[in-house]
């Protein structure tokens, strides 16, 4: 059951889609509005988990941290980081009292989750807010109550869940030409590549720098033959560059959003000055969304929208800190100057609101738009994700969560994320494999391969000022290639688990507390992840480790991945030391389940999804099988394969 009470008022976010009934008396939490805002308290019990919360650093129970929603551009990543790129206000607490609670607003909110022992949830909402409570029989109904009423989540076309390689400094058609035949020449998979800001004209979205690329429709068509597809980027902020086109259109139909003397805002990032569409009007949106026929005309069929916090370097109003955004200043907290945030507006319905009302909501809005767009534009389903987000975006298209660095800590991050992710809708993630920051050793991306397998969105990304990144200038290829494979063997089941999730608003990725409600020992797991029906993940996160101890609740199937044949072993229930070499993938199959698996192939085009094995001691799976690129996703494309 889910109830909704309003504290003030807000712009709508269109978070969530089902009608809720509103309720006479919030209960749980005492609350009250405050000021503009409102507060809420709710006692939490000695032994109760608080899950949830999407995109924020920390661990699976989020106790003992202060959580800060308000989208931000930082990359300092670490565990003290209030706020990351996206604001997922959801939360699940488990205990003898077990609910789930969604703070809807599109305003800054702060979630104080009993830091310093206060054995308190304490929640502050800026702005109005409205909280819907979720009730329900175990954890697995919670989610997938509110997973329904946010509506059912972008479906990637099959390709998506190939590898993909990124990295900021591909600079012209030659350099990324170097990379497909360096996958190939390794004999290592890859289905795509992507473009960062190098493939335009001077950092301007809908464009491409005629030098570097001459001739982008030829590319992209020859990388697609060779079955590597090219995936651009596209930033938020349109260059003031009047002669322009697209710049002039929204100067014209005032599709900008506006500073605080009423004319268009400017901010700087990557190009220089910008003005920021506004997302959050209607027909703005649609000029936004229409814009992609640049690329969709060129050919491309997946995207990734960057700098949509929105990401600020210095605006007209911070003034004389040009270029600062490094300097430490603290005007630039978060990469951005926070008055920045509130120095323009946008127009909601012909009301003027201001961007700090309405911050957490801006790149949902441009996911949105970005996402209508490509529906009119393509046929098919297409790639996109985004690096901003707030619940409800998880129906437009996927998230990554943004600038990690290559550190032990992040890898343990994206493996600890996963689950709430989830629950906040978002089923199409990642992170930055190998990470972003920083030189990644050769242990370390291996390590972080062998649990990208897992995740939707598989993509190594790097920056400019790091080592080279890709796995074949590594020493030892066939370690990487071992890992890589395994992504393209398990991918029937990957892909089937994805799609079933969708249909169902179910989770993909649940702490093993969801299944085993009754093992203590398995509420405070937070190394391990069930992964679909069948799947338990425990994969290495520790430096030098060659061995991990694994909890299993149950006796199950331990299957080792060498890079060349699956062996599979039964194990029993309890606790294990399991060596697990640099070149291995091992996982666990849940007693009397099967898993698909395919034979393989070098992009996901050569993957025969209809002849699979079966491995587990079940006796038969659930296959989703279609042509991986129809939109209508129905549970009229499940087959049952036995063994
Ligand atoms: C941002 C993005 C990163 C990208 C870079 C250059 O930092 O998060 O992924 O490589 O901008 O476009």
């Amino acid at each position: 059951m889910i109830e909704k009470f309003s504290f003030g008022t807000h712009v709508e976010t269109g978070a969530v889609v089902a009608p809720v009934k509103e309720g006479e008396c919030l209960p749980y939490f005492s609350g009250k509005a405050e000021g503009e805002g409102a507060r809420f308290s709710y006692p939490l019990q000695k032994g109760d988990i608080v899950y949830g919360l999407g995109e924020t650093m920390r661990g699976i129970n989020k106790r003992g941290g202060r959580y800060v929603s308000f989208n931000s551009d930082n990359p300092r990543h670490n565990d003290d980081m209030p706020s990351l790129y996206a604001s997922h206000n959801f939360l699940l607490i488990d205990g003898e009292v077990r609910f789930g609670a969604f703070f809807d607003t599109p305003a800054r909110a702060v979630f104080d989750i009993d830091l310093n022992g206060s054995g308190k949830i304490d929640v502050k909402c800026e702005r109005g807010v409205t909280v819907y409570i979720v009730e329900g029989a175990s954890c697995n109904d919670i989610a997938r109550q509110f997973l329904s009423a946010i509506g059912r989540s972008y479906l990637p076309p099959l390709w998506a869940f190939g590898f993909g390689q990124s990295r900021w400094g591909y600079k012209c058609e030659k350099d990324v030409i170097k990379v497909a035949d360096g996958y190939e020449k390794a004999g290592m998979p890859l289905d795509y590549i992507c473009l960062d800001i190098d493939y335009m004209d001077r950092y301007i979205d809908f464009t491409v720098n005629k030098k570097r690329f001459p001739d982008m429709k030829g590319f992209v068509q020859r990388m697609k033959k060779r079955g590597i597809r090219l995936v651009p980027i596209v930033d938020a902020g349109i260059k003031i560059e009047p002669g322009n086109a697209v710049f002039d259109e929204g100067v014209e139909k005032g599709y900008y959003c506006k500073n605080l003397e009423g004319k268009n805002f400017s901010a700087a990032v990557w190009p220089g000055l910008t003005h920021f569409p506004d997302f959050l009007k209607k027909e703005a949106r649609d000029w936004f969304g229409r814009q992609y026929k640049f690329y969709t005309d060129l050919g491309f069929e997946g995207f990734w929208n960057d700098m949509n916090e929105p990401a600020i370097f210095f605006s007209e109003y911070s003034k004389g800190k040009k270029g600062s955004r490094f300097s430490g200043d603290p005007l630039y907290k978060g990469g951005a100057a926070l008055s920045d945030y509130k120095s323009f507006s946008h127009d909601v319905d012909g009301t003027e609101v201001p961007h700090w009302d309405v911050h957490n909501i801006f790149g949902a809005k441009m996911t949105e738009a970005s996402s209508e767009g490509l529906e009119k534009l393509l046929p098919t389903r297409f790639l996109l994700f985004s690096r901003s987000s707030y619940i409800g975006a998880h129906r437009y298209g996927g998230i990554w969560t943004g600038d990690n660095n290559s550190s032990w800590l992040m890898l343990r991050r994206n493996f600890t994320m996963l689950p709430g992710l989830n629950l906040c809708g978002f089923l199409y993630s990642g992170a930055d494999t190998g990470g972003f920051g920083g030189n990644c050793s050769r242990e370390l991306l291996l390590r972080w391969l062998a649990l990208s397998c897992f995740t939707p969105l598989m993509r190594d990304h790097t920056t400019i000022f790091t080592r080279r990144q890709e796995c074949y200038r590594y020493a030892g290829k066939q370690d990487f290639k071992a890992v890589l494979s395994f992504r393209y063997r398990i991918l029937p089941y990957l892909y089937s688990e994805y799609m079933k999730a969708a249909i169902a608003s179910d989770l993909l990725f649940r702490p093993l507390a969801f299944a085993y409600p009754t093992d203590e020992r398995a509420k405070a797991v937070e190394d391990e992840l069930l992964f679909g029906e069948s799947i338990l993940i425990a994969p290495v996160m520790e430096k030098g480790a060659k061995v991990r101890k694994v909890y299993l609740p149950e006796d199950m199937t331990e299957v080792r991945w060498n890079g060349k044949m699956f062996t599979e072993t039964p194990v029993q229930k309890g606790e294990h030391f399991v060596k697990v070499p640099l070149n291995e993938v091992v996982f666990y199959i849940r007693k009397g389940k099967c898993v698909s698996v395919s034979s393989g192939g070098r992009n996901t085009s050569e993957v025969d999804m209809k002849n699979v094995t079966l491995l587990g001691d079940g006796k038969e799976y659930t296959q989703y099988l279609d042509d991986g690129f129809t939109r209508d996703c129905t549970s009229k494309n499940l087959r049952v394969i036995t063994k």
